[in-house]
């Protein structure tokens, strides 16, 4: 798949894999014989949010077309064909943005098999107006004459619409008669297809070397440790640092999994005190970040200083970080990631990441399938500077990363009860700096404050709260008040990101 910029891309790179076919996704301008390279069964361009017609708009390499494979073009993607072959694309006055009706006229390829009439979903304003000379005109909506076309001869084709959105309910049947049908491929591929591939790159990159990992609980580390163990076993060393900022058990049963049960070499060191010490007297989030991941270095540091020989060390890499990074296309996305916590480049490890070719949920699938444990394979995400920075506008002392601790231990466990674990991005408790009046039998009391925090997301850019039911929250409220002796009062966060963040600090 080339990126041209568009919202969706990454997602249309997952749907494919979906339909068992290994997808890869590379900046529009890498260059035809860099696509060629990987021997492609065909070629898709994504959506972008140019219009073709605009100053610096992203072009079509007429190379491509020249491969000898099929391409197919969905939205921007197809709009650069359409002109470059020879339509009609024009900016419409009304763009077409949201739910559409699709008209079928000719299924031809990509549209056998889905009904005459159909929905699907639109965004865009330049529209096909005429098909390339040699194009059958396949389909169209209310707002575009041409929203899906083909040539045999050219072997090329295009849709409009949006196939990777779950409002085309014939998206993942247009896909797979692309992928299937038109380009030939066996549909055999699954995230966890690649786990024997895998270990065999491990091995050979490693050799005799000896590898460290440094686990943090979460399912990235958890996933790469365990394939890495699987592929070289005894030769990795996994270092887990307890920095005193976990939830409640969450230490125990990294260690549990790890060391009792899959037997992977595992160093576990308490740094508790360190970092309490570190976090001494500081109230200001960016600096609680800052000393948490300082202290998080010297402590990974000295553990690696105690193994000898160790010339590699396996980073959770995901594919989506690999875009991200790399991707270089412009893609019109903000990436407000503080990964504080993190090692710092200048390690002097070469590094092993075999994750580097997954989405996340693919990584959850590899995980499943080595056996990680279900809690940790649906763990869901954790700041790195954990309970510290929900504590907030104050200290992190250990006394209110008790309090803190056993709220959202009563909070996960009220919702994990109620089914709804999973759906959730992420929940989780607050605990702000001041203290509020209430009455408990006859006395008045002064105590905590703990704000729950449920949001729904797919990638934590936009988030929106979660509707959790009222009696869920009675539940949950009472239980905190009932059993933790400071806390007086519970208040629900309802609001979405943007504009708020997902964390208070
Ligand atoms: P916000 O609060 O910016 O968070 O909406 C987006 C995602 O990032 C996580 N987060 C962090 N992760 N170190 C991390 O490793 C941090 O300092 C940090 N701050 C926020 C947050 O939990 C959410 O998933």
């Amino acid at each position: 798949m080339l990126d041209y910029g568009g919202q969706y891309s990454q997602l249309i790179a997952r749907r494919v894999r979906e339909c068992g076919v290994f997808s890869e996704l590379l900046p529009y301008h890498v260059g035809a014989a860099e696509v060629a390279r990987r021997n492609p069964k065909g070629v898709i361009l994504s959506g972008g949010p140019a219009s073709v017609y605009a100053d610096g708009a992203p072009p079509l390499e007429r190379e491509l077309l020249e491969l000898g494979v099929p391409v197919l073009g969905i939205c921007y993607g197809m709009q650069l064909l359409a002109r470059d072959l020879g339509g009609h694309v024009q900016g419409a006055e009304v763009g077409e943005f949201g739910r559409s009706q699709l008209t079928v006229s000719e299924p031809g390829r990509l549209l056998a098999g889905t009904p005459g009439e159909q929905t699907c979903w639109m965004s865009h304003r330049d529209t096909v107006f005429s098909a390339p000379p040699g194009f059958t005109a396949l389909a169209s909506s209310t707002a575009s004459p041409v929203a899906a076309f083909q040539s045999l001869q050219r072997d090329v084709y295009g849709i409009q619409f949006h196939p990777e959105v779950v409002h085309t309910p014939y998206g993942q049947q247009v896909l797979t008669n692309f992928l299937a049908d038109v380009c030939g491929c066996e549909r055999g591929w699954s995230a966890t297809s690649v786990i024997e591939d895998q270990i065999r790159r491990i091995r050979e990159q490693v050799g005799e070397g000896r590898v460290i990992c440094g686990l943090s609980g979460g399912v990235d580390s958890s996933v790469a440790a365990l394939l890495v163990h699987k592929a070289i076993g005894d030769k990795l060393t996994c270092v887990f640092v307890d920095h005193g900022l976990m939830r409640k058990n969450e230490g125990a049963q990294v260690v549990s999994a790890f060391r009792d049960h899959f037997k992977v070499p595992l160093v576990a060191v308490d740094a508790s005190e360190r970092f309490l010490a570190a976090l001494r007297g500081v109230s200001d989030p960016e600096r609680k970040r800052k000393l948490i991941g300082a202290e998080f270095i010297r402590v990974f540091e000295e553990e690696a200083a105690k193994l000898e020989d160790v010339q590699f060390l396996v980073q959770g890499t995901l594919y989506s970080d690999v875009i991200e990074s790399g991707g270089g296309t412009g893609a019109e996305t903000i990436k407000s990631h503080h990964n504080v916590g993190g090692l710092p480049e200048d390690l002097q490890f070469e590094l092993v990441e075999p994750l580097r070719a997954l989405f996340k949920d693919e990584v959850r699938a590899v995980g499943a399938e080595l056996g990680l444990p279900e809690r940790l394979v649906w763990r869901q995400p954790f700041p790195g500077p954990g309970l510290a920075i929900r504590i907030v506008g104050g200290e992190a002392t250990r006394e209110r990363l008790d309090i803190l601790r056993e709220a959202d231990a009563i909070l996960q466990d009220e919702i994990r009860k109620a089914g709804l674990y999973r759906e959730l991005w992420q929940s989780f408790c607050v605990l702000p700096d001041i203290r509020t009046v209430g009455v408990q039998g006859d006395s008045r009391t002064y105590g905590s404050v703990i704000a729950i925090r449920a949001v729904t997301s797919d990638d934590a850019m936009t988030a929106d709260w979660a509707r959790l039911p009222y009696d869920l929250l009675e539940q949950i409220a009472s239980r905190m008040i009932n059993e933790i002796r400071s806390v007086g009062r519970v208040v629900l966060d309802i609001t979405s990101k943007p504009p708020g963040t997902i964390e208070w600090e």
